[in-house]
């Protein structure tokens, strides 16, 4: 993670990576807020005071409280970083979430969750010369919640919001030093319905689920703990910001997918299909017509795939049989969609541009290492 210190300082030197904003100079009108349902809302990022100081750096303002998931979404190896403002109750205290378990949290009415993507010039050195690329919200309204992509300028003193999103040219180098040059995707305001309206009706929050949020963080206000640690629930707790939550010990805990001393092989590899697919594969997401379910918490082996055939025949298998054939990845359709990069092959079908091929390997090998059943 870039941000080592929570909450101190994102390092935006002007970056070394070129990036062109395909985008720059848009303004509400041509892609901004324009008049149209958005248009209530603010055109910068900074009307919204989620940071003091130089907005680039990110620097929490008094409500704000930053956090980490277990076991996070791939963006194309972007970093993220993510805050939740709590809203302030007529007494001038901040207002809580509730506890609740497998749903998200409950946030109060007001409350806005904030998730900015960066890329280092360098992977190698990930703290330095980040380049802010997008900063995504969800408002809590009384409605309901509503989505808004906010885009950084090329000076990184600003994000505005352009609701049709749009493409943006980057390049990086990775962790082996040869440099990756793609295009990122900045989604519209109608993606954000594809994946957040997980429940089929209503836009809701992902990731903010106890068994994610139960991890140890670093934060630059000390925390409770030495150098700053402290478990984000206990925190949440402890400032008054979670009510009717056990002690985290008391609570689940996602592993971490890529760390073998967090869980299972089966564990991480559920966990990462978890977060990764099941807001739209689940019983009433926009996945739900392909009749798989890849929620971490079920048993049941047709609706994860084993021996399942597609829902439509076509591209979209590889002229595969199967969902996911035991011991077999290469017979897989899910594997098959999951190194595609082609638009009508690849899972998810939105947010990535590029291979994630460290969870591939996982995935791959819960495949090779599941065991040979007839169940159909
Ligand atoms: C491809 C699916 C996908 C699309 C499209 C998408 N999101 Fe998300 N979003 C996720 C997932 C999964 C998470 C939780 C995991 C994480 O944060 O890494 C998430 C997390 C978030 C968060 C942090 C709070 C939360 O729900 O966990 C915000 C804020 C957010 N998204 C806003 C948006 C906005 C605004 C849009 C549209 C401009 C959007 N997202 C489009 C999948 C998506
Ligand atoms: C933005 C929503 C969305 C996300 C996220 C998503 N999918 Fe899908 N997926 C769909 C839709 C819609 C279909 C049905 C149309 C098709 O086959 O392309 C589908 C179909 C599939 C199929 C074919 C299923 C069948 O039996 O016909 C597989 C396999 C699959 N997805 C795997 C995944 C995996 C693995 C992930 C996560 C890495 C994922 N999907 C993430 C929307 C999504």
């Amino acid at each position: 993670m870039a941000l080592r210190s929570r909450g101190s300082a994102i390092r935006a030197r002007l970056a070394t990576a070129a990036l062109t904003l395909a985008l720059a100079g848009c303004t509400a009108g041509d892609g901004g807020s324009g008049d149209g349902p958005f248009a209530r809302y603010p055109e910068t990022l900074s009307s919204w005071d989620l940071f003091v100081g130089e907005p680039a750096d990110h620097v929490p303002a008094t409500g704000v409280e930053p956090y980490d998931l277990n076991t996070p979404l791939f963006s194309d190896y972007a970093l993220k970083f993510r805050f939740i403002q709590f809203p302030t109750a007529p007494d001038g205290a901040l207002q809580p979430a509730t506890y609740r378990d497998p749903e998200p949290f409950e946030f109060p009415v007001g409350t806005v969750i904030a998730k900015t993507f960066a890329y280092p010039a360098d992977f190698r050195s990930p703290d330095e010369d980040l380049r802010l690329l997008e900063t995504r919200l969800l408002i809590h309204e009384q409605e309901g919640w509503v989505g808004l992509p906010y885009i950084w300028n090329e000076e990184q003193t600003e994000a505005r919001l352009v609701i049709v999103g749009g493409p943006l040219e980057v390049s990086w180098i990775d962790g082996s030093g040869r440099t990756v040059e793609h295009t990122y995707r900045v989604p519209n305001t109608n993606q954000c319905k594809t994946c957040h309206r997980t429940d089929g009706e209503r836009l809701l929050p992902i990731g903010p689920h106890a068994r994610q949020l139960n991890r140890e963080s670093v934060y630059a206000d000390g925390g409770g703990g030495p150098g700053g640690a402290e478990n984000q629930l206990a925190r949440w707790q402890r400032l008054g910001l979670l009510e009717d939550a056990p002690a985290p010990a008391e609570a689940p805990r996602a592993p971490v997918w890529n760390d073998s001393s967090t869980g299972s092989l089966t564990e991480r590899a559920r966990t990462w299909l978890d977060i990764n697919c099941a807001h739209c594969h689940n019983l009433s997401g926009s996945g739900r017509t392909s009749g798989l379910d890849l929620r971490a918490a079920h048993g049941d082996r047709t609706r994860l795939g084993i021996y399942k055939h597609p829902v439509a025949a076509g591209q979209g298998t590889g002229d595969r049989l199967y969902g996911v054939v035991p011991g077999r990845p290469d017979e897989s359709i899910l594997v098959y969609r999951l190194e595609s990069v082609h638009p009508g092959v690849m899972m998810p079908e939105l947010g990535r541009g590029l291979v994630d091929s460290e969870a591939v390997a996982l995935i791959r090998q819960w495949i090779e290492e599941m065991e040979l059943g007839t169940e159909a």
